[in-house]
């Protein structure tokens, strides 16, 4: 039985005959002695990956840091090359030191070959996009090119797919039937990690599910994760695929409430902070994705509501409820741009300045971003945008890249913060205001407190955080 166990960061593996341990330098001797914690080689798996972005990479350098053996295969060779240079083309924490430490002692290799990647492997997990396509449904073109890949490049033993990608419901059924003719089965193993903490998520899970037909092959796909301690959910695939759809839409759903509680806040003068504060107290509610803003983009989230929405149509379900939360959703967006147009008379030839592009701090990703799509709009407007974020490089036409946030600002008739990096919420006010033209300030992501900014001189909107008067401590007022 292999031990509930993930191995600090700090240790080092080997492979003495047949077997791979992992060791841990022992204090106090001198002596060069280890302490073994002897794994047998049945519990290192040969893993291919398919996909080499968000979710791949991060696999990638997570399995080999549980002691698996990983070839990752992508078909964007640019993107090879720099993983293989131990350079992740994408800015997630921590992972490119995991990935150099996983090339570095040959467990990972990067490849785009199919061949090289799929030669030997027991296992080949599927993380390539799957973005929305105009009917809100999931596309899954690139889901059939690597499955059709898989059936043409394994050898025997044949292996088993692993569905990561976030898939139509139903795919892992369909794919099983074209590939199970060649003796290789399918399970789903939908993935929960969020951007910016993939490394702390995969080392971390909150749960492990798996979809799986074949029992023996669920259980396998389980085994890979034994280091772990999460609990492990074996389920068929459709509830799997559903599983995964339902989790984001539940998250964007929070994210949409907490939306339209900041409306009715703002129109009776309530607090959206304090409000969702009490609601999160309660533990059948939690605190999560209650933070009222600009709402929610990145790859993931919208297009799972949509996917969710056409499933609940196509099934004659209650298909209103997803339909709401992508329009609240889209409505923050139109409410930034309708207050900047009544505040500033009109948006043409304004200067605006737009503290983030990513879809959420900590990434550098820009798919959906809210913010990109307020850039846009301003930018089409006519305004004069200028925009910082510490780590996108964007070009857009019309729209100026600010070196820093207080040179963005600077002789702005209004800035809309509308992603929530940290050094955002440190700003200085009081210096902000001063560097700019106007006093328009859209606080985006609920960074500031309304009383502080309105005390030096900001014209300030953040949604449902009117900043109402609070009682004076002591005055019983
Ligand atoms: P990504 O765009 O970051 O990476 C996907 C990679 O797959 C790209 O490098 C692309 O070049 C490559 N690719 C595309 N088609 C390919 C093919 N046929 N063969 C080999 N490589 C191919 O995508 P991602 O963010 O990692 O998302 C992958 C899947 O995981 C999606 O279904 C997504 O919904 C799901 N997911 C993403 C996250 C996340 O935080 N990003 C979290 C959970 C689930
Ligand atoms: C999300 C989920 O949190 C992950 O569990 C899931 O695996 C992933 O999607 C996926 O399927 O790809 P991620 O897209 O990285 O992860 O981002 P989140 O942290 O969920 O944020 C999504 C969006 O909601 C961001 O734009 C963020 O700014 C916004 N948000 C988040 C809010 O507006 N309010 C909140 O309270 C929380």
């Amino acid at each position: 039985m292999a031990q509930k166990l993930v191995p600090p960061r700090r240790w080092g593996s080997l492979a003495i005959g047949s077997e791979r341990c992992h060791w841990r330098p022992c204090d106090g001797s001198g002596l060069r002695a280890f302490t073994y914690f002897a794994t047998v080689a049945e519990d290192v798996s040969k893993i291919a990956i398919i996909g080499a972005g968000h979710v791949g990479v991060t696999h990638a350098a997570g399995f080999a840091e549980l002691g698996h053996s990983v070839a990752a295969v992508d078909i964007n060779k640019q993107r090879v090359a720099a993983l293989r240079r131990g350079e992740v083309w994408f800015h997630e924490p921590g992972l490119q030191e995991l990935l150099t430490r996983g090339l570095r002692n040959r467990r990972v290799t990067i490849t785009s070959s199919f061949v090289t990647a799929l030669r030997n492997a027991e296992f080949v997990v599927v993380c390539v996009p799957t973005p929305s396509t105009p009917d809100g449904t999931l596309d899954d073109s690139a889901l059939r090119a690597a499955f059709e890949a898989v059936r043409r490049h394994s050898k025997s033993p044949p292996p088993i797919v692993v569905n990561k990608s976030t898939v139509p419901v139903g795919t892992g059924d369909a794919a099983a039937e074209i590939l199970e003719q060649s003796g290789i089965r399918v399970v789903s193993n939908p993935e929960f990690l969020s951007e910016g903490k993939a490394i702390d998520d995969f080392f971390h899970p909150t749960r492990i599910v798996i979809g799986a037909r074949d029992h023996e092959a669920g259980s396998r796909v389980a085994a890979l994760y034994e280091r772990l301690e999460a609990p492990v959910i074996i389920t068929d695939p459709v509830t799997a695929e559903l599983a995964k759809l339902a989790a984001n839409s539940f998250l964007a759903t929070k994210i949409s409430f907490a939306n339209a509680l900041a409306r009715v806040a703002d129109h009776l003068g309530a607090d959206v902070e304090e409000l969702t504060r009490t609601l999160s107290l309660d533990p059948r509610i939690g605190p999560g994705h209650l933070r009222a803003g600009l709402g929610f983009g990145g790859s993931c989230l919208p297009k799972d509501v949509l996917a969710m929405e056409h499933l609940a149509r196509r099934s004659s379900a209650p298909y209103e409820l997803f339909a709401a939360v992508t329009a609240i959703n889209r409505e923050q967006r139109t409410l930034v741009i309708d207050h900047l147009m009544v505040r500033l008379d009109g948006v043409r030839g304004k200067r605006i300045a737009v503290l983030g592009a990513s879809f959420k701090g900590g990434t550098d990703d820009l798919r959906e971003s809210p913010a990109l799509a307020v850039i846009s709009e301003l930018a089409a407007g006519g305004a004069d945008v200028r925009i910082y974020d510490p780590s996108v490089r964007v070009q857009l036409e019309g729209v100026l890249v600010s070196p820093s946030a207080m040179s963005a600002v600077r002789g702005a008739d209004a800035v809309v913060v509308a992603t929530d990096w940290p050094e955002f919420s440190k700003l200085d006010l009081g210096r902000l205001r001063a560097a700019m033209r106007g006093r328009v300030l859209v606080d985006g992501r609920g960074l500031y407190d309304a009383a502080r900014a309105r005390e030096v001189g900001l014209d300030y909107y953040g949604f449902g955080r009117g900043g109402r008067q609070r009682p004076e401590p002591g005055t019983g007022a």
